[in-house]
């Protein structure tokens, strides 16, 4: 089974779909993490993006591995961010890390998170769930996990939505099919309440 979990930057996505995964025994995609990597590897190698993306060899799991090395904390910088985001709208690279996505989900159970898993990776998900949560609720979380200042984190946070929702290819939106959870206000434990009941009216 493959649970979707979509939407912009700081709903909590990451949290929620960890959360989720462990609580249901799936294992977690981050997508977001290839993105990423992807972009990192552009920053220090240069090039094009799509063959830098092609290229990432990338093991997911407790850390984040791209060619052997160890780029948990390296892909999490404003600076990634941004490049992920700016090479995120290529079309050769979103098929490159797309097609590395559909190949993991092939198989077993999966919480897969990200900007277009229920629309493009995983259309035929089981579940498919969109999170969204107010504009400053998101820089505050976003701000506390990066020991920065909300405002700072809400100007970038806005670019970057702006540039997710505008891109011609694979814009950020929610599946037709999607639940809407606000996340504004609730726990981490009572989204995932959410998200595992979806699961089990899914399995029927
Ligand atoms: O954690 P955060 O929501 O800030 O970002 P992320 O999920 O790590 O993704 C980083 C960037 O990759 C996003 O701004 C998107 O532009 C892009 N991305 C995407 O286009 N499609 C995905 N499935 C995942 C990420």
């Amino acid at each position: 089974m493959v649970v979707a979990i979509d939407g912009p930057a700081g709903a909590g996505k990451s949290t929620v779909a960890r959360a989720a995964a462990q609580a249901l025994g799936f294992t977690y995609l981050d997508s977001g993490a290839m993105y990423r990597a992807a972009a990192l590897k552009l920053l220090e190698e240069g090039g094009a993006a799509s063959e830098r993306a092609e290229e990432l060899e990338i093991e997911l799991g407790d850390r984040v591995l791209a060619g052997g090395r160890d780029v948990s904390e390296a892909i999490r910088t404003p600076e990634v961010s941004e490049a992920a985001s700016r090479i995120a709208t290529n079309a050769k690279v979103r098929k490159a890390l797309t097609d590395k996505q559909r190949a993991l989900l092939a198989e077993g159970d999966w919480v897969a998170e990200g900007r277009d898993i229920g629309t493009v990776v995983a259309p035929a998900a089981e579940v498919k769930v969109y999170l969204v949560a107010d504009p400053a609720e998101r820089a505050r979380r976003r701000a506390s996990e990066l020991g920065t200042d909300a405002e700072t984190v809400m100007r970038d946070q806005a670019l970057r939505d702006a540039q997710d929702e505008g891109r011609e290819h694979s814009p950020l939106r929610a599946a037709d099919d999607a639940v809407e959870l606000d996340t504004t206000g609730l726990t981490v434990e009572e989204v995932v309440e959410r998200i595992t009941a979806l699961v089990t009216a899914a399995r029927g």
